[in-house]
């Protein structure tokens, strides 16, 4: 049978990620990780903190902290955060760990020894006044290409071109300000992605079911021809390149960032060797499929060097197969940013409404085909006409009214009919579909159909009228009331992955006992007569509640909006 690897981007270290972050990597493959195991199937889902790099140096140094300690601090918070939004992750690691300094000197060496890295003396930007080499996001400057005046040694934020520290105009050290910089030469270790291009085109053609989205930007780079990349940096964060002569250097983050994939199951099985093995997953693991899950700006780095990395080290360790790609989710138009602080972050999320009100409304907006932008209004719009009215009222006013009228149990009589069997039908459709876009990773599809069959049953009820049958004809009302229940319990088996706290109200307020392996397969029909006459029932506090305008209006003035 086959073993499903599940791999969310790894958020960066250098603060809380916002909701476009939320969206773009690590949601949507908790879903699938979560619709997985209800489908009974064997997942590992592994994230970790991305903690090397310039950033998270300047990020510490503005909070006046040393960085392994604010990396130590940032993770737990970014864990924390990642538990309150209900993220499943098998295990959250740290790419700062001993296991991905291991593994990543591992893959340095073995390309090295297989001629794909070698050294080159090059040219590198140093700060007199800070007596230290200034790599990437050391310097700003002027950006050649468009005169962006605050360009950032490894890129233009303006024109998003990557650059070299030395193409900047009036360069400026990032840590002192000091303009007074040379250019001192400095041994580096360069991955020959040239000689792998041609391999690399190979492995990305053979892959024909991957998104457009992912495709066309792998195949883009691959057009424009691949130069061969420093993978060393002058610093002291880092994972140490650890070869003679190199004493002074750590590789750079994007070469270690992936290989933590790798090194984050290291770190899972190490707390519990004796029943994990995190080779059997990534080596020789040919019973594996593994989902890499990504914004698009980090494509290039997973369908074409991380992958060079692999292929050179001509050892067979487990390779991607299905890449889902997103847009971007805009807020009102504008970019989320971290280092900006502009839009919404997971901690004032979560601290407003409870996860689910966030993972539905992101899941069902996803930016899938497009960049789309995040509203007040249409949050709002979502949240009360989805969860509360359609979902939410339909299991409140269900179980109220059989309280109310036989008491809280299932109540007898009754029998059924042509409605219930056509139910039983169109929901198997629905279902059917549901599960192909999960299989698919088409979100918002699926989350489209899981909408329909929470419609269906709203009609079904509106049909069947127990509030007006009741008068003349109980035992009818009592059947429709009794499918109108298991179907309740039908929506949170579906619902489950998407908004697993409110499932579990559900299934705790039915007596349920829902574990991994519980799903809505085969005849429906016997699912909708599953729960039988005399089980009992709680009523569930209001599943979600709605959202007013005046809060619409508060929200936008406290975080921005229109504007
Ligand atoms: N930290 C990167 C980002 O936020 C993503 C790294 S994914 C990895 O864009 F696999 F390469 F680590
Ligand atoms: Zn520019």
């Amino acid at each position: 049978m086959t073993r499903h690897l599940i791999t969310s981007a790894l958020p960066y270290i250098n603060g809380v990620k916002h909701l476009g972050n939320l969206i773009g990597s690590m949601l949507p493959s908790d879903l699938y990780a979560r619709y997985l195991r209800a489908r009974g199937e064997e997942v590992l889902f592994i994230c970790a903190t991305d903690e090397h790099g310039t950033p998270a140096e300047l990020a510490a140094r503005e909070k006046g902290q040393n960085v392994a300690e604010f990396c130590a601090e940032q993770h737990q918070v970014q864990a924390d955060l990642g538990a309150a939004f209900d993220l499943s992750f098998d295990y959250f690691g740290r790419s700062s760990s001993p296991q991905n300094r291991e593994l990543t000197q591992h893959f340095g060496d073995i390309l090295f020894d297989n001629g794909y890295i070698e050294e080159r003396v090059t040219r590198q930007v140093f700060s007199i006044d800070d007596d230290r080499f200034l790599p990437d996001r050391y310097v700003e400057g002027t950006c050649p290409h468009c005169g962006y005046e605050r360009a950032r040694g490894d890129q233009c934020e303006n024109c998003t071109r990557l650059l070299d520290p030395t193409d900047l105009i009036n360069p400026r050290s990032a840590v002192s300000g000091s303009s007074n910089l040379e250019v001192r030469e400095s041994k580096h270790l360069f991955l020959l992605q040239s000689k792998l291009a041609d391999e690399i085109r190979v492995w990305v053609n053979r892959h024909q079911d991957w998104p457009v989205l992912v495709s066309s930007i792998a195949l883009k780079w691959l057009d424009e021809g691949l130069n061969d990349r420093g993978i060393t940096r002058d610093l002291k964060w880092g994972v140490p390149v650890g070869r003679e002569g190199m004493e002074d250097k750590v590789y750079y983050v994007w070469f270690d960032a992936p290989i933590e994939y790798i090194a984050a199951t290291k770190e899972w099985a190490d707390q519990d060797p004796s029943n994990r093995d995190w080779k059997s997953w990534w080596y020789e693991a040919e019973d594996v499929r593994y989902v890499q899950v990504m914004a698009k700006d980090n494509v290039p780095f997973h369908t074409v060097t991380f992958p060079g990395t692999i292929l050179g080290s001509r050892e067979p360790w487990k390779m991607v197969d299905f890449i889902k790609g997103f847009n971007w989710l805009n807020y009102y138009g504008g970019k989320f940013s971290t280092s900006q602080k502009r839009g919404i972050f997971m901690s004032d999320a979560i601290d407003m409404l409870p996860s689910d009100y966030w993972r539905y409304y992101l899941l069902a907006n996803a930016p899938e085909t497009s960049d789309t932008s995040f509203t007040w209004d249409g949050f709002a719009g979502t949240v009360n006409k989805d969860l509360a009215d359609t979902f939410g009222n339909f299991v409140n006013r269900t179980l109220k009214f059989c309280a109310s009228k036989f008491g809280k149990a299932l109540p007898e009589g009754g029998a059924i009919g042509v409605r219930e069997e056509e139910l039983a039908k169109a929901l198997r459709e629905r279902i059917d579909a549901y599960n192909v876009h999960m299989q698919d990773m088409q979100i918002r599809k699926a989350m489209q159909e899981l909408r329909a069959i929470w419609v269906m049953g709203n009609e079904y009820l509106t049909e069947a009228a127990p509030w007006t049958v009741f008068k003349q004809d109980p035992d009818a009302a009592a059947a429709s009331l009794r499918i109108a229940i298991n179907l309740i319990r039908i929506f949170a088996i579906l619902g489950a992955p998407v908004i697993p706290n409110t499932a579990a109200k559900v299934s705790d307020a039915l007596g349920l006992n829902l574990t991994a392996g519980d799903w809505i397969e085969g005849d429906v029909m016997e699912e909708l007569i599953r729960l039988a006459p005399g089980h009992a029932f709680e009523i569930p506090d209001v599943l979600f509640r709605k959202i007013s305008d005046e809060e619409v209006a508060g929200w936008e003035e406290r975080f921005g909006g229109k504007e």
